[in-house]
Parts: C-alpha cells; sequence; structure tokens
C-alpha cells in the first residue's frame, strides 16, 4: 500500500486498452486532469504492472486480445480485492458490462468516451474506496477497543502464565480449551482471544452446552430444517452459521452428550454442517474454544468423554487459576471493580480499608473472581463513606447450598466438604445475628446453640456482632 503518511500524491490509475491510440488519447485526458497514468497494451502486462506496484483504480476495455478485461478483471479482483475497476465496453456491449458488474466491476462507461463521463466515474469510485476503507477501519476499531470490563486484571506469576498462553493462542488459528472454577474469568479469556485474534471482525458465539436438553442444543448448534420434527415450522441455521468465520464458544462441553459429541467430532473432521432433517451439508469455518470446570482428562478416562474428540478441542489447553491460589492479585481485583461500579452505581467509593482487604484474603472464594465482583459491588452499595469497611462486606451472601452441584470429583473429598461447611457457617451466622439485630444471647436461642459455641462459630468465620446491631440503630432513625 502506498504510505499515507507522505505527501498526498495524485491517484494513481492503470489503463489497459489494446488500441493504442485510444490508449493514449485516455491517458493524456487523464494526465491532464491531474491523476498519474501508466498503461498497459494487454491483459497480461496490465496483471503484472498490478502486482508489481500500488494503483489507486484499474480502467480497463473489454474487449481485448488474449486476456479479455473481463478475465483481467477477476484476476485483478482476486490480487486486490479492494481495488476499484472500471470497463470500458463498446456500444453495444452493455449486457456484457452488467456481467462484468456483477463479477465485481465498480463501474463501466460506453464508448465512445466522454472525458467528462470518465473522470467523474473514476472520481466517484476512488470516493467510494475511500468510505469503505474508513468504515471498514472504524469496525476494526470498534471491535479492538477495550472496555475496562475486558480487562483481564493480575499480575501474579500464575496470571502473567495465563496472558502469555492468551496472546500466543490468539496468534495460532486452532482449538483452545479452557480449564478453570467456576467464575475464574474462562469466558472473559475466550473473548479475549478472540478480540486479539485474526477473527475479530467476525462474530463470538456463545453457547452453553450443559443448559439445554440434548435434543434443544443439537438444532441450536446445527441448525434444522421444516419439519424435522414437531415444531420445527422453518428452515433454521443454527449456531455454527451464525459464527461462521468466527469463534464458538463452547461452554460446560462436558456437559455435551455422547450423541452431540459425535456430531461435533464430525463437524471438526470435515468442516461441513448438516441441520437436522437436512442432507445437504455446507461449508463452515469456524474456531471452537471450549471451557470446562471438569477435568476432560479424567472423563476421557471414564469414557464419559470421547477420546477422540479430546484429542481434537484440547489442542492448546489453558489453565486459569482460583483465586484463592493468587490472592496477591486482590488489591488489583478490587481496585479494578471499584473502579468499574463507581461509574456503572454512580458512586465515588476512592478506596477499601486495610481491614477490610485483610478480611478479603481471608476468604476462600470458591465462586472465585465473581464472587468478588459481586461482594465489591454489594459493598459499594451499602458503604456510606467513601471507603469500604469490613462491616460492608458479605451482607447479602446468600449461602444457599446446592449440595449436589457443587460436588466436585476432581478435588479432595475433605477439602470440599470443609469449603462447604465454611460456607453453610458464615451464611447461617450472618442471617441469625440478622435477624436477632445482633444480640448475642438472642441469637443463641433462636440457633438452638449456646453462647460459647455461637462466639466460636463467629470467630471462627470473622463474623463481628456489631454492624448488626449499628444497622438496627440505622433503621431506627
Ligand atoms: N482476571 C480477571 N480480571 C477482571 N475481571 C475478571 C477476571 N476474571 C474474571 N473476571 C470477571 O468475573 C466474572 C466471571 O468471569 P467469567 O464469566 O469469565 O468466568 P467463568 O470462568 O466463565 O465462570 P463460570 O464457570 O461460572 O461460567 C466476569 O464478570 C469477568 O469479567
Ligand atoms: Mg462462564
Amino acid at each position: 500500500m502506498r504510505p499515507d503518511n507522505m505527501k498526498k500524491s495524485r491517484p494513481s490509475v492503470l489503463l489497459a486498452d489494446d488500441e493504442g491510440t485510444v490508449r493514449r488519447a485516455i491517458a493524456t485526458m487523464l494526465t491532464e486532469t491531474g491523476y498519474e497514468v501508466k498503461t498497459a497494451s494487454s491483459g497480461d502486462e496490465a496483471l503484472g504492472l498490478l502486482k508489481s506496484r500500488h494503483f489507486d483504480i484499474l480502467v480497463t476495455d473489454l474487449r481485448m486480445e488474449g486476456m479479455d478485461g473481463l478475465d483481467l478483471l477477476v484476476e485483478a479482483k482476486s490480487a486486490k480485492p479492494n481495488l476499484p475497476v472500471i470497463l470500458v465496453t463498446a456500444y453495444g456491449t452493455v449486457a456484457q458490462a452488467v456481467e462484468a458488474m456483477r463479477r465485481g466491476a465498480d463501474d463501466f462507461v460506453t464508448k465512445p468516451i466522454s472525458p467528462k463521463e470518465l473522470k467523474e466515474r473514476i472520481a466517484k469510485a476512488l470516493s467510494r474506496r475511500d468510505m469503505l476503507r474508513e468504515i471498514s477501519e472504524l469496525r476494526k476499531s470498534k471491535n479492538t477497543k477495550r472496555r475496562r470490563s475486558d480487562y483481564i486484571i493480575g499480575s501474579s506469576p500464575a496470571m502473567r502464565k495465563v496472558l502469555d498462553q492468551i496472546s500466543l493462542v490468539a496468534r495460532n488459528d486452532v482449538p483452545v480449551t479452557i480449564y478453570g472454577e467456576s467464575g475464574t474469568g474462562k469466558e472473559l479469556a475466550a473473548r479475549t482471544i478472540h478480540r486479539l485474534s485474526s477473527r475479530n471482525e467476525k462474530p463470538f458465539v456463545p453457547v452453553n452446552c450443559g443448559a439445554l436438553p440434548e435434543e434443544l442444543l443439537e438444532s441450536e448448534l446445527f441448525g434444522h430444517v421444516k419439519g424435522a420434527f414437531t415444531g420445527a415450522s422453518s428452515n433454521r441455521a443454527g449456531l455454527f452459521f451464525a459464527a461462521h468465520e468466527g469463534v464458538l464458544f463452547l461452554d460446560e462441553i462436558s456437559e455435551m452428550s455422547p450423541r452431540l459429541q459425535v456430531g461435533l467430532l464430525r463437524v471438526l473432521q470435515t468442516g461441513e454442517v448438516r441441520p437436522v432433517g437436512g442432507d445437504v451439508t455446507s461449508k463452515i469455518d469456524v474456531r471452537i474454544i471450549a471451557a470446562t470446570n471438569r477435568p476432560l482428562q479424567n472423563m476421557v478416562a471414564l469414557s464419559t468423554f470421547r477420546q477422540d474428540l479430546y484429542y481434537r478441542i484440547n489442542v492448546l489447553p489453558m489453565i486459569l487459576p482460583p483465586l484463592r491460589e493468587r490472592l496477591e492479585d486482590l488489591p488489583e481485583l478490587v481496585d479494578h471493580f471499584r473502579i468499574l461500579y463507581n461509574s456503572e452505581l454512580d458512586k465515588n467509593i476512592e478506596g477499601i480499608s486495610p481491614g477490610a482487604l485483610k478480611r478479603l484474603k481471608e476468604h476462600s472464594w470458591p465462586g472465585n473472581v465473581r464472587e468478588l465482583q459481586n461482594i465489591i459491588k454489594q459493598a459499594m452499595v451499602v458503604a456510606n463513606g467513601p471507603v469500604i469497611h469490613v462491616r460492608d462486606l458479605f451482607q447479602f451472601e446468600q449461602g444457599e447450598i446446592d449440595a449436589t452441584s457443587k460436588v466436585d470429583l476432581s478435588q479432595p473429598y475433605r477439602q470440599q466438604r470443609d469449603e462447604l461447611i465454611r460456607t453453610f457457617e458464615k451464611a447461617y451466622a450472618t442471617k441469625l445475628l440478622t435477624a436477632a439485630k445482633g444480640k448475642i444471647t438472642e441469637a443463641a436461642k433462636m440457633g438452638g446453640l449456646d453462647r460459647k459455641s455461637l462466639w466460636a462459630l463467629l470467630k471462627r468465620n470473622n463474623i463481628d456482632p456489631k454492624p448488626f446491631k449499628r444497622k438496627m440503630q440505622g433503621h431506627s432513625h
């Protein structure tokens, strides 16, 4: 491309015509108009010139010996897709000119050439090209512009490694599998890979494989033809098509049924998708990024995940570390969410007290960054000064325990049990103190505990009963 920062030079025109007199006449006229003109006496010569240097526009006669204008058009567009091409046709070959437009010509003029008309057409084609270029640059900058919520925060060694992997993986167009506990940022990582990759102007399509029953997920992914099943009242393109040339994010891929695993494997092997109930396949070009909080390798060993599929998608595996293993990232993360929610909640929180930060460092973070994000947001809602204090933390903990959904065979039994108990204890004590308005004797009675056990419970979980009293006083105003 022409170095655009140089003094704006005259637009360059490549003119192809095998009739010398016509060629020279047009060339003279265009040069006088202020264009830089280069001429070619055949399609082949024009193509050679096009490939050897930059031109702003190609003007070619349609009828030429050897490679004619139509062939030149097709060749030129395949070599330089954004090059505007104007065809010059003899009177009476307008039908051919229309055909040429269909094949990508930008415009045509008929002989005998009116200098005024040719000049106008060239100017129009050039300004159209500039506009298209601007739009594509705008789109690019829009897609690659980062909002704060796109940031991946963390400078711990573990997160640095993740960030390095993300940039490596983004540059290589192969499947990726992202492992990590719930809330560790798997989707954020996947979106970042997409944004940094060459597919960033094409869609990122997320689909949660664990959220839909098998048949529904199947037709979501592959699409279906009219009448494929009850309720299929029309053809529908699936998410593979929606993600064409972009990224399909298969979240919770471990939950995919064996039958759909076969279907997915076939798509990956053939690059073709067949809608449910249809018999025609279509080519698609999609990059798969998968995510899971279960170790697929163990599932392969237990034969609940196909080994061949595992090898296909696990080309570049990445592991997102749990928050409890990189607590040094806490201050940075807290600050990040503080700034994010200051603007979202229209607040002016300036920071967090050392005590509150310490309290956060003592938490076990079973919900990882997502949990932290919620805790900070809630704290900012209840804080009544410019600083987040201990009393603002963990005020809304639901602590609802769905024991079966928490069972994770990849983690040791005792660790999981202790985490569940901690979560439960915290939730219980918080609710109890809230109900008893911070009065220990009353709370102990309500909970069927003696005062000593209640104190022990509170101490274990770093819960201070005072704020519960304060809250009540606040209400009585
Ligand atoms: N390192 C990080 N820096 C900043 N924000 C993060 C980070 N990790 C996660 N988040 C934020 O935390 C939230 C949860 O992240 P995300 O949805 O990517 O997690 P996930 O691993 O997909 O979780 P789940 O398994 O529950 O779906 C998001 O709002 C995300 O933006
Ligand atoms: Mg997720």
